[in-house]
């Protein structure tokens, strides 16, 4: 599925009249089965764009499209996961990954299907009668990726996802975020604050600037599949991106 945001602008009402301005002239496009990693200081608007792109919010300038459809309104193509697992405690694991599919009053069959194949599919099988306080922080996280996948979107658009996890796990989970893309190419646009993470991920990194944020660069990251955190080209993209996030911060104190 092709993303583009074109020339995105968001504000708030504060009081008094006057406005909080977030977002600022984004815009950058995806190609199909792209991941894009989003990158930019607290407070820049990242979870603020991931929201309007899933229609949750509306821009106040600029517009979104979805293989050429203006985005309006929550959009059923989209799976979105943040930081907080969002489980439901007293359901277990397949129940919790089905829930959508029972809103969506698929039958008993399908729903099992898809349980089975999507728990495998992010490495976890053999909990599904396990309820969520007997999992760990990155299984819980997968049981939610489970279950955006479930209704099969074309997107998935993650808000810091792994931030909770120890850096095992969240190893761990990188992997299998890359096997499922691998399978089922989704569109993925991921916003992170792991520069290391999203080097690793993602196809192309859009870096915002402070309040407002504003596209301060576009680094398309062309290093092999499977990435190796420790080779030379990684390290010195990783560096090359922290330097420039650094910048940004400093300058954004220089401001204030
Ligand atoms: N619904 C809202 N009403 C008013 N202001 C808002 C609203 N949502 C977000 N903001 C403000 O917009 C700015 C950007 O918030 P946002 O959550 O998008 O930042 P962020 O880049 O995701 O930050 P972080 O990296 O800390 O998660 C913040 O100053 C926040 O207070
Ligand atoms: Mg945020």
């Amino acid at each position: 599925m092709r993303l583009v945001v074109d020339r995105l602008g968001k504000e708030f009402p504060k009081a008094k009249g006057e406005t909080l301005k977030v977002l600022d002239d984004i815009t950058f496009s995806s190609s199909e089965e792209e991941t894009i990693g989003i990158l930019g200081p607290s407070g820049c608007g990242k979870t603020t764009l991931l929201r309007i792109i899933a229609g949750l919010e509306k821009p106040s300038t600029g517009e979104v499209l979805l293989d050429g459809s203006r985005v309006d309104s929550p959009n059923p193509k989209m799976g979105m996961i943040f930081q907080e697992y969002s489980l439901l405690p007293w359901l277990n694991v397949a129940e919790n990954v089905s829930i959508g599919l029972e809103i969506r009053n698929a039958s008993e069959e399908e729903r099992r299907e898809k349980v089975e194949r999507y728990l495998s599919l992010v490495g976890l099988q053999g909990v599904a009668e396990n309820h969520p306080y007997e999992l760990s922080g990155g299984m819980r996280q997968r049981v939610a990726v489970a279950r955006s996948l479930t209704l099969e979107p074309a997107m998935l658009l993650m808000d810091e996802p792994f931030a909770a996890l120890d850096p095992q796990t969240r190893g761990e989970i990188q992997e299998s975020i890359i096997r499922l893309k691998e399978v089922t190419g989704k569109t993925i646009i991921l916003v992170t604050h792991s520069v290391e993470e999203a080097v690793f991920l993602a196809d192309r990194l859009v870096i915002l600037s402070a309040r407002p944020g504003r596209i301060h660069k576009i680094i398309l990251v062309d290093l092999k599949r499977p990435r190796d955190r420790a080779s030379e080209e990684f390290v010195s993209l990783r560096v090359q991106v922290l330097n420039l996030l650094s910048d940004l911060a400093v300058a954004s104190k220089a401001d204030r």
